[in-house]
Parts: structure tokens; C-alpha cells; sequence
């Protein structure tokens, strides 16, 4: 037993093996599961109550007090002050919609929108970057990597290039990666390696090369990445005035979000700080539904830790054998190999989770229902507001809840399919969203074609 006050250790209860924070780890060496970073906060200076983050409001001439990640360091203690990389992450906003409200079937009042796309690059990765990018810096990596659909690898390349600390490699599917988020990894500078597969296959790729040659890796196995990512919650409840929603709904891709929010709530309940834990909804692409089917159709559950593994690995095996990718729209969530899968377990059972799959349909529906009724976001996000407006079809959320959506990436991040649901061109249509069962645009807002004169714009206004 670690006796430091932060230190990481093996999630798995028959090992909980410990490592040092200096240690730089994916896995627990003697069992291969995930790792937490755990807390003596006995030894620690924890928080009367939620309330005394607001004095930090008077100090943003700070960055560790602007920043959104950072002014809430009494709750993620494992980092220096003077290692702290920070770019102001985490000025994002919770909005409540009406209009999207209205389109889930909530009250007025009771659906509320948390914008994680106005992040430095754009996507909810960055308050997690924060966090690996300083522990990057108080390990002395020289180099970090990280596999991605397109987010995680924006927000390391932008990293990387304010804080000139270390050199990046990002590995991206050959596929269906956004050209925004392409474009950012490309502008920032990072060597882009576009592996001749899928994500998932980035991934594993990306864990062996870092492996053998000692790069920092990334992604959301490295645990510093999720104690970032747990603020998300503690700014939505921050705009809650602390009183906890009654669900929090999120895409679920490589289950870093839900898993990193289950652990923001069970240590708030534990330290006193709320009472009550909000409910979560992980909602997968349909076409991308590896957690949905473990859940349901293999009453897979995190079991007090003693999760199923041949369950499992029989269900990846089956998966193989089939030759099954994953295949969404939602190219952000499009994994069919959820690293963090066992995390998301603990979360559900934590938080009395539910488990959730849309289509691409309700997801782009969804999407340009968000675009009409506030900022917007990318399509993945949107599985977020579709799961909602299932859970409350069900019955499962009640019109008086309240219940916050959390939007994960900028809509600029993915303009073709934005394009191609709203422009009206059978063409654009047929090649982008057709071939993934996107028949309809019910939500399109088409552009009008009108010829250059002022009588036939007018007539076009009709006004
Ligand atoms: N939404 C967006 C916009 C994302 O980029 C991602 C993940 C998710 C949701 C899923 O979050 O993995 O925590 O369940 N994108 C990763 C990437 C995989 O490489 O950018 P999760």
C-alpha cells in the first residue's frame, strides 16, 4: 500500500496493486487492468463544501484559477502547481434548450446542454489533455502519442504545440476521420500517421510502438486523462448552483467520459460534498454497440469489480471471427473496442446507470435539432440528445426530470455531414448518409437557389 496522498492502483479488488504517480502506466503490470489515481484525502486539504470553488471566480488572473480543469486541483491532487500545463480548458457553458427540450419530451426548464465543444480544440478532450500533458512534463516524456478518431489527437497536437514541451505522433484510422479534426492535428504540427485500418487498430498499434519505444501515451487508458475529465461534472453542477441533476446523458465511445464521471460522483458522495448521485446514460452509435451488447444481451456488469472477463473476451473473439467493424456516422464513436469498458461498468453501477444504442438516423435528426435550438455540435455528440429523447419515450426519464446532454465536440468539427443532411442534394445525400441507413432529413433547413436579381430575392424571401 502506497503512502503517498496520490497514487495510482489496479481497479481489479483481488490485486489493487500501487504505483507511484512518477510511474507512467496503461495497465496494472500484474493483473493488465486499468488503473486508477486514488487519494489519501485524509492527509489531504479537502473542501468544506462545493461552494468554495467560487472564490476562484476572483483570481482568473491565475491560469491554475481560470482554467475550468484546474481551479477544481483541490479534487484531483496529484500534480505539482509547477507542472501544470494549461491552455484556459474548460470555459464551457451549460445552456438550457427549451426548443431541444421540447423536441425530447422534457418540461420547460428541465433539458439543459453542456457545451464541451468550446474547448481550446474544440471537443471535451481537452480537459483530460490538460491532465496528460502535465504529467507528460513530470515524467520528462520527450514524445507522446495517441490513437483517435480525430478529437484526442486535436487536443494532444494542440498541446503540443503551445506548450513546445514534447513532439507528437497521432495515429488515425485511414477512414472516416473528419477533415476538421485532421486538419487541426496538421495545423498543430503533430506527425500524422494514417494507419491503413480502423480505429481500433490504431489503437493497438499506437499501444505497442508507444510500449517498445518509451512514447507517453495518450489515450484514455492513461488514468491522469480521466481525473481531467471528471470536471466536466463538476462544472455542470457548478452551473446547477451544486444541486445535482437527475441524469447525466453522454456518448459513449471508448467509455473514458462515463467512466471519468462515475468516479466524480463516488468521490463527491464520499467526501460529503453531494448526497445525491445523479443517474447516467451512456448512449452508443448503434453501429458501434459494443457496451449496449455486453450490457443487455450478456448481462454483462462490473460485479464488484469481478467483472466477466471471459464474457468478454468470448465476445471480441465472436466479433473477430465475424469480421464485424464498426460502422457509424458518429465517426467519433465509431470503436467497437471500448478500452475502457470495465470503468464504464463501476460508472453504471455507481450512478444506476442505463445503457442506450441509436441509429444514425436519430443521431443526425438529433443533431440538426441541437443546430435549430443553440450552438450546435458533431454528430456523435448528438447520440446524447437522441438517447435522451429514447430514455424519455420509455418512460425511463420523466418529462419533470432534469436532465443535462452533454455535447462533446464543436459542430465545425464535422461540416459534410452537416452539409449533407440540410442541403438538399439527392447526391451529396445518397453518397454520405444513405449507405449508413440515413434515409430522411425531416430536420433539413436547404438552402434556397434563386437567381442573381433583386425581384426574384425577394420573391425567394417571401417576406
Ligand atoms: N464524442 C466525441 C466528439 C468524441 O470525440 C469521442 C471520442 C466521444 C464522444 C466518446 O467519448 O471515448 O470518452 O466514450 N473520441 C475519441 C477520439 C475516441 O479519438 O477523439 P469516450
Amino acid at each position: 500500500m502506497s503512502t503517498d496522498l496520490s497514487f495510482q492502483r489496479c481497479i481489479h479488488p483481488d490485486c489493487g496493486k500501487t504505483y507511484a504517480v512518477s510511474e507512467v502506466l496503461t495497465a496494472c503490470t500484474a493483473c493488465d487492468n486499468l488503473l486508477d489515481i486514488e487519494y489519501d484525502w485524509s492527509r489531504l486539504p479537502v473542501p468544506g463544501s462545493l461552494r468554495e470553488f467560487e472564490a476562484k471566480w476572483a483570481n482568473r488572473r491565475n491560469p491554475l484559477d481560470y482554467s475550468g480543469v484546474w481551479r477544481f486541483r483541490n479534487l484531483l491532487p496529484w500534480a505539482p502547481e509547477s507542472s501544470i500545463v494549461t491552455i484556459g480548458e474548460g470555459q464551457t457553458i451549460l445552456q438550457q434548450s427549451n426548443a431541444v427540450g421540447k423536441y425530447v419530451g422534457s418540461n420547460a426548464g428541465q433539458l439543459f446542454l453542456q457545451y464541451e465543444g468550446l474547448n481550446p480544440s474544440g471537443s471535451f478532450k481537452d480537459n483530460g489533455m490538460t491532465a496528460a500533458a502535465t504529467h507528460a512534463r513530470m515524467v520528462g516524456a520527450k514524445m507522446a502519442a495517441c490513437a483517435s478518431t480525430g478529437n484526442t489527437s486535436a487536443s494532444l497536437a494542440i498541446y503540443a504545440s503551445t506548450a513546445q514541451l514534447f513532439r507528437v505522433v497521432v495515429f488515425v484510422g485511414s477512414g472516416k476521420i473528419a477533415y476538421g479534426k485532421l486538419s487541426q492535428a496538421l495545423d498543430y504540427d503533430a506527425k500524422t500517421l494514417q494507419i491503413l485500418g480502423d480505429f481500433d487498430d490504431a489503437l493497438e498499434r499506437v499501444r505497442e510502438v508507444s510500449g517498445e519505444r518509451g512514447i507517453y501515451l495518450c489515450n484514455s487508458v492513461n488514468p491522469f486523462r480521466l481525473e481531467g475529465q471528471k470536471t466536466i461534472m463538476y462544472r455542470v453542477l457548478e452551473a446547477l448552483a451544486w444541486e445535482p441533476p437527475d441524469w447525466i446523458v453522454v456518448p459513449g465511445g471508448n467509455l473514458g467520459n462515463s467512466s471519468a464521471f462515475g468516479k466524480a460522483f463516488a468521490e463527491l458522495k464520499a467526501l460529503g460534498l453531494i448526497t445525491k448521485i445523479p443517474r447516467l446514460a451512456v448512449i452508443n452509435a448503434a453501429g458501434a454497440n459494443t457496451l449496449y451488447r455486453l450490457y443487455h444481451q450478456q448481462g454483462l456488469r462490473w460485479n464488484d469489480g469481478r467483472t466477466d472477463d471471459a464474457k468478454i473476451d468470448g465476445f471480441f473473439t465472436t466479433m473477430d471471427a465475424e469480421k464485424r467493424r464498426a460502422s457509424t456516422l458518429a465517426s467519433a464513436i465509431e470503436i467497437n473496442r471500448p478500452v475502457n469498458l470495465k470503468k464504464c461498468l463501476r460508472a453504471l453501477e455507481t450512478c444506476n446507470g442505463v445503457v442506450r444504442e441509436v441509429s444514425d438516423q436519430d443521431i443526425l435528426d438529433a443533431k440538426a435539432q441541437v443546430g435549430a435550438g443553440g450552438f450546435g455540435c458533431e454528430p456523435a455528440s448528438a447520440a446524447s440528445v437522441a438517447g435522451a429523447k429514447l430514455l424519455r419515450a420509455e418512460g425511463v426519464i420523466a418529462p419533470s426530470d432534469r436532465v443535462v446532454c452533454i455535447l462533446t465536440g464543436h459542430q465545425l468539427k464535422d461540416p459534410d455531414a452537416t452539409v449533407a443532411y440540410h442541403s438538399g442534394n439527392r447526391e451529396l445525400f445518397d453518397e454520405k448518409l444513405r449507405k449508413q441507413g440515413v434515409t430522411s432529413a425531416p430536420y433539413a433547413n436547404s438552402p434556397t437557389v434563386v437567381e442573381n436579381n433583386l425581384q426574384k430575392i425577394i420573391e425567394a424571401l417571401g417576406v
